[in-house]
């Protein structure tokens, strides 16, 4: 018997269903490790790490997480664990066409059959990029193994012409390059003025607001949402998640310890607080299916009422993820919301509510409080009616007030290309009191529910001085985006949804204080109108064929259905 077959770890760890096994299993599951240039003692029972590492230089948002992997291994080797770096795939929200969504339902299967089918006992989720949080967390969920999420951090804020820029920008510029405010070469210059350094985008966008979703949800180590992806306390947070998650292995502190419905109804409440992503809406709901904690689209109204806005940070507010890591970040921001927040566990053991107190605010400018708020309007409304029966969302914080109460005439663009061939004719018949309605961009309609819902105001409109519209739509909008945008209709039109049915010149009306959204149409003729409608045929192959026939509508979290749900971490059977 060799050293190997007589070593009986302490602990009873999932990896030693590999490693520690004798005969001929054993012997192959060692051996190509050992390739590596692993030695002998490693396989003995020491805790094997995972670092899921979504690197690609397809996703610049994370083309550094190579070098943060190896932060996080000296923390894992510094407390006696066994650290294999594994790549899944890797969603760059900027370059994937047509949108990084179509694939973060595909990309949780990956990180889920990765996780569960290799010899880990506990894992660590590199995320960065939009899709790369929740595609990663929910995959993780449905294995519910010890898990900790190092973020990526957002890049440095970008300075253009003496002035600070980021992401929000790129809709201005759009706007002031269209109606000759900036040239050509202006629009180019801001390109490498915007992305400076390392990181994902520096507002408060999908990125930045998923990477506070994971710290108020308690996945990762406090602080860990707003450092700057340049700052070397990145990686010194990644070395401590390093440390910390072989201890969550001696604790057997899983995900599903962590995930309650508690810590759920605090992410909401902070994604209010800091002017979040109305795509978190999407994304939590969907983490929550895997888990197997109920949360349905009314929980975001709910818990979000009566949560201030916060955080100052673009798009709600005027500045960035690094002005908010020096004003005190995350923890800061949540020690202001006080009793707001459930004392739930995070991944250090200890109550959320109890870490945020080592906090201090240091800038009540960027981080504001209770008594005097950024503004007192925050969260993400739902609205319903016989336009949404299902609901649709609206971020309040990024509107304009006076917009938020609108009846207006539709104007209705049939699809994206019809949107971009019209939009612009002079000819359009619109005026700033109208409705943008644009169909056909939901989950199987587009298909994969685009960041399209924030469309361009018409030129004509622009070149008067008019900022804002109220544009409606079954797809999503960025997290960097801003305007009186009602988003993620559901049912969507594809679907058979009502606004399929609208048709120009119908009235619409939004009241957001009332939650509601009418399409001024009788029954009898709607009952007429989709009598007429004919359902899309998808027909697809591969992967887009299952997401088209499988994916859930937006209130429910756009998952496919069949991934609801967990199967465990557990394998019985061995490969050869
Ligand atoms: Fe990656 Fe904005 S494009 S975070
Ligand atoms: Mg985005």
């Amino acid at each position: 018997m060799n050293k190997q077959e007589n070593n009986t770890p302490e602990l009873s760890l999932r990896s030693q269903g590999w490693f520690g096994k004798k005969g001929k299993d054993g012997f192959i599951y060692r051996a190509w490790m050992k390739n590596q240039g692993i030695p002998d003692h490693e396989f003995k029972g020491k805790p094997v790490i995972g670092i899921c590492n979504t690197w690609s230089e397809f996703t610049p948002c994370n083309a550094h997480f190579r070098e943060l992997a190896e932060s996080v291994k000296h923390g894992i080797y510094e407390a006696g664990g066994f650290p294999v770096e594994f790549p899944v795939m890797s969603l760059g929200e900027t370059l994937i066409k047509p949108t990084a969504m179509l694939y973060r339902n595909l990309a949780s299967m990956d990180v889920e059959e990765s996780i569960r089918a290799n010899p880990m006992d506990a894992v660590v989720l590199l995320c960065g990029c939009d899709k790369t949080t929740p595609s990663l967390v929910m995959g993780a969920c449905s294995v519910n193994i010890p898990t900790i999420v190092v973020s990526g951090g957002p890049m440095l804020t970008g300075k253009y012409k003496g002035h600070d820029i980021g992401t929000s920008d790129v809709w201005r510029f759009n706007e002031a390059y269209k109606t000759g405010q900036m040239s050509a070469d202006e629009f180019r210059e801001a390109e490498a003025c915007m992305g400076r350094s390392r990181g994902h985008c520096a507002v408060m966008g999908t990125a930045s607001t998923m990477a506070c979703m994971v710290e108020a949800l308690g996945l990762s180590l406090p602080g860990n949402a707003a450092i700057p992806a340049s700052d070397s306390r990145r990686k010194v947070l990644a070395h401590y998640s390093g440390m910390r998650i072989v201890e969550m292995v001696k604790e057997n502190l899983r995900l599903s310890d962590i995930l309650t419905r508690e810590a759920f109804e605090n992410a909401i409440k902070v994604n209010a607080a800091i002017g979040g992503s109305t795509n978190a809406v999407i994304h939590l709901l969907a983490m929550a299916g895997r888990i197997g904690v109920e949360l349905d689209l009314n929980d975001f109204d709910v818990h979000s009422r009566g949560v201030p806005l916060l955080a100052n940070l673009q798009p709600s507010g005027a500045f960035f993820m690094e002005d908010f890591y020096y004003a005190g970040g995350l923890p800061a921001l949540m020690k202001e919301m006080g009793d707001l927040l459930h004392p739930a566990i995070t991944v250090n053991g200890r109550p959320i509510t109890e870490n945020a107190q080592e906090f201090e605010n240091y800038n009540k400018e960027i981080i504001g409080d209770l008594e005097k708020p950024i503004n007192p309007l925050a969260g993400i409304v739902v609205v319903k009616g016989n336009l949404a029966e299902n609901g649709a969302v609206i971020k309040a914080s990024a509107a304009s007030p006076e917009l938020l109460k609108h009846r207006g005439r539709a104007v209705v663009f049939e699809n994206i290309e019809d949107y971009h061939a019209r939009v612009d004719d002079p000819a359009l018949n619109i005026d700033e009191t109208c409705i943008m309605v644009l169909k056909s961009v939901g989950p199987k309609g587009y298909p994969g529910m685009p960041e399209v819902g924030n469309m361009a105001l018409p030129v004509k409109l622009l070149e008067k001085g008019v900022k804002d519209m109220v544009r409606i739509s079954d797809g999503r909008m960025s997290g960097t985006g801003f305007g009186t945008v009602v988003l993620h209709v559901s049912p969507e039109s594809a679907a058979g949804g009502t606004l399929g049915l609208v048709q120009d010149g119908d009235f619409i009306e939004l009241d957001v204080e009332n939650r509601s959204l009418n399409l001024e149409v009788s029954d009898e003729e709607l009952a007429k109108r989709r009598a007429a409608w004919e359902a899309p045929t998808f027909e697809s192959r591969g992967y887009v064929h299952l997401y088209q026939h499988h994916v859930t509508q937006s209130h429910l979290g756009a998952d496919l259905d069949f991934l609801k749900g967990g199967s465990g971490s557990s394998v019985t059977r061995d490969s050869h």
